[in-house]
């Protein structure tokens, strides 16, 4: 875990590249870097070309004098291993290493991220190069992690790919016979005679482009197809996990996941990961839920182990549509979010701005004016001073709740490639609109996985589980018949793991604890409403509205409109000493939260405390004490009503209970109880 006897508190800093300097500025950054407050640095992320000039040849000299130096400084080092980047020399001998996209455009030299991951080529020379780094630099004892490649990410569709994805099949399915069952070629005639038959799905064979959105004529093979586009990543990561922990068994191992990112199933791969750490850059213009929801699927990859931010932006992100400037306060803001959510560090790219290529432009806590009289610098210097006092307090801490939503990376990837009922499915959207509710209501939420334990919970949200695997619809039972609440809704429950439907009527395995079953959908083309009322309130049907029959479930509420109005939109079913409900339909963030603040009140799970709606609430718990987070997002002032007396940790102040705390906007509170 990151946070080993070598942290003792909040590690701050981030990545660095000195490797595109002279050394005459490296003593600069130096005396920068004690000005800020900055002990990690993330080194040598970039350096393959560098670091191995030809086959042959290694080159550490460089590398050897930046671990001095950084050692030298009393700079602890979060240690990459280079191999997010194959070197051109490679790319001209062994072709091998190129991608082929998902055109069947075979790529050349370029970019990054850019190797097969099925190349012999590459898994040979990056666990070769991961293991000649631990074996040198393994003695530093200021190395606190190792950082496995880079933002592993992408697809690729090349011959190496292809072969192996048949040998994954065969250990999956044993037969081609059961291949054919699970996909059921038997449609459109698309039984396979041979292992050598299969091909990969891309433009080529069975996928095509629809508006924005990638298509598949056969669900079945573009699942799998991903599936193994994830495993055979996780490989690679896993070779060069092996090559380090040869030397180092000590030092913990991590890659720089993207928090909510579709193509690799960081459940799976958190499983082959000492510790979670992740890169947060919120898309222009998102609310800060989104973000607090990616740091908790973050901590839950972990079953709610503290996690890293590996990085941020300071100021400025130079890939987005519009790159606005982060507000003054703001870097500060959501640094605290991401430890209010789990992390244990606060990282940022980057150190120094580059000089060239595609990101001179992103922030940096050295801009390119290359002094520390910038507003940047000195709220990153103020940020560090701080997390200095704050020392190694609230390391370790962890966030105690009482519901969960079920996230799934199958589910994501089944629900958004299936052909109908709507192209408004969306399952983060979906994801999103449950998280709210609870962010709105200052309820802490875990996301977990299929394969997390549900006891400890007292309400398990599924939105969108149309993929219901074996075995998890008996864990949802087992949990509602002891007394659980459990939530899901429209499109849940309509096929198993292959994508094959569970006939006899939807949602398939989850009908019985539901007490309903679903005869028809009607799918509303995107501004398009139906509505329904709850509590005294209407509220509008969207995206698609259920037709379903009650099985033994109480109906809370009807659709107004159209053909099947009086048909239930809203069930409840009691279910053992449980409660199952089915919401048939998407509505809006006021449905949610009146409806999850009603469940939650009868499973007996309370807010942290009230507090306005900018306000974020979260807590952090460890030996030392329970941890407070206010965060207020708003640009105004807020006056908060504080449950507990307790120490307010930023300024020092003892608060009694009772007593209103003003929260400047974009400020931040943490109270120790
Ligand atoms: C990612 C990468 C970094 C850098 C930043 C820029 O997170 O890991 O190397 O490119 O994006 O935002
Ligand atoms: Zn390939």
């Amino acid at each position: 875990m990151i946070q080993s006897s070598r942290v003792k508190k909040i590690l701050y800093g981030g990545d660095y590249n000195p490797e595109q300097w002279g050394e005459d500025v490296w003593e600069e950054d130096m005396r920068l870097f004690r000005l800020a407050h900055v002990d990690v640095v993330t080194l040598n992320v970039f350096s393959w070309a560098a670091l191995q000039p030809d086959e042959n040849t290694y080159d550490f000299a460089r590398l050897d004098r930046i671990m001095e130096m950084a050692a030298a400084n009393g700079l602890k080092v979060c240690m990459a291993t280079s191999t997010a980047v194959h070197p051109a020399w490679m790319a001209r001998k062994y072709p091998d290493v190129l991608r082929t996209e998902h055109s069947g455009i075979r790529r050349k030299f370029g970019s990054r991220h850019n190797s097969c991951p099925n190349s012999p080529t590459y898994r040979k020379y990056s666990a070769a190069l991961a293991g000649k780094l631990a074996e040198r630099y393994g003695k530093y004892e200021n190395i606190v992690a190792w950082h496995i490649a880079n933002e592993y990410g992408g697809e690729c569709y090349c011959e190496n790919c292809e072969k192996a994805f048949r040998k994954w099949l065969e250990r999956k399915y044993g037969t081609l016979e059961e291949l054919n069952r699970a996909w059921d070629t038997a449609f459109w005639g698309h039984t396979f005679y041979d292992w050598e038959d299969i091909v990969v799905p891309n433009l080529q064979s069975e996928e095509f482009v629809w508006g924005n959105q990638i298509r598949t004529n056969f669900q079945g093979i573009s699942l799998d197809y991903r599936r193994f586009n994830s495993d055979s990543i996780l490989e690679c990561y896993c070779l060069e996990r092996d090559a380090v922990k040869k030397y180092t068994p000590e030092i913990p191992v991590t890659t720089n996941l993207m928090g909510f990112y579709k193509p690799l199933d960081y459940q799976k791969w958190a499983h082959c990961m000492d510790f979670v750490s992740w890169d947060n850059y919120p898309a222009y213009g998102a609310a800060p839920e989104q973000a607090a929801m990616a740091h908790d699927l973050m901590r839950g990859l972990k079953q709610g182990m503290p996690f890293a931010l590996m990085e941020q932006t300071p100021s400025v992100s130079n890939w987005h549509t519009y790159c606005s400037l982060k507000r003054p306060g703001v870097m500060r803001l959501w640094s605290y979010q991401a430890v209010a959510h789990g992390s244990d560090t606060v990282m940022f790219f980057q150190m120094r701005r580059s000089i060239g290529a595609c990101e001179k432009y992103h922030g940096a806590l050295i801009d390119h004016a290359g002094h520390e009289d910038t507003r940047v610098f000195r709220e990153m210097a103020a940020l560090g001073e701080e997390l200095g006092k704050l020392g190694g307090e609230l390391l370790g801490g962890r966030t105690k709740a009482k519901a969960a939503i079920v996230m799934d990376w199958d589910n994501w990837w089944a629900a958004e490639y299936s052909a109908g009922p709507s192209e408004l499915i969306c399952y983060m959207e979906e994801m999103l609109m449950y998280y709210r509710a609870f962010y709105r209501l200052h309820i802490p939420v875990d996301l977990i996985s299929v394969e997390d334990e549900l006891s400890g919970y007292a309400l398990v949200a599924a939105p969108m589980l149309y993929m219901c695997k074996d075995g998890f619809d008996g864990k949802l039972r087992e949990f509602t018949a002891g007394g659980g609440h459990f939530l899901t809704g429209y499109f849940s429950g309509y096929v198993e793991e292959h994508d094959l439907v569970v006939t006899g009527g939807y949602p398939g395995r989850l009908k019985e604890i539901l007490g309903i079953w679903v005869e028809e959908s009607d799918a509303l083309p995107e501004g398009n409403r139906n509505h329904f009322v709850y509590a005294g309130r209407e509220y509008p049907a969207m995206v698609m509205c259920d037709l379903l029959h009650p099985q033994g479930a109480e109906v809370l509420s009807t659709y107004t409109e159209d053909f099947y109005a009086g048909m239930p939109a809203l069930t409840v079913n009691s279910y053992g000493k449980g409660k199952a409900y089915y919401v048939a339909t998407r509505s809006d963030e006021g449905f949610y939260t009146d409806f999850i603040g009603n469940i939650c009140r009868a499973a007996g799970i309370c807010p942290v405390m009230e507090a306005p709606e900018q306000v974020e609430v979260t807590v952090r718990e460890n030996k030392n004490g329970c941890f407070l987070f206010l965060l207020n997002h708003g640009e105004g002032a807020q006056e908060i009503l504080l449950p507990w007396k307790g120490k307010e940790l930023l300024t020092g102040k003892q608060v009694e209970s009772g007593d209103c705390l003003r929260l400047a906007g974009n400020d931040v509170a943490i109270i120790k109880y």
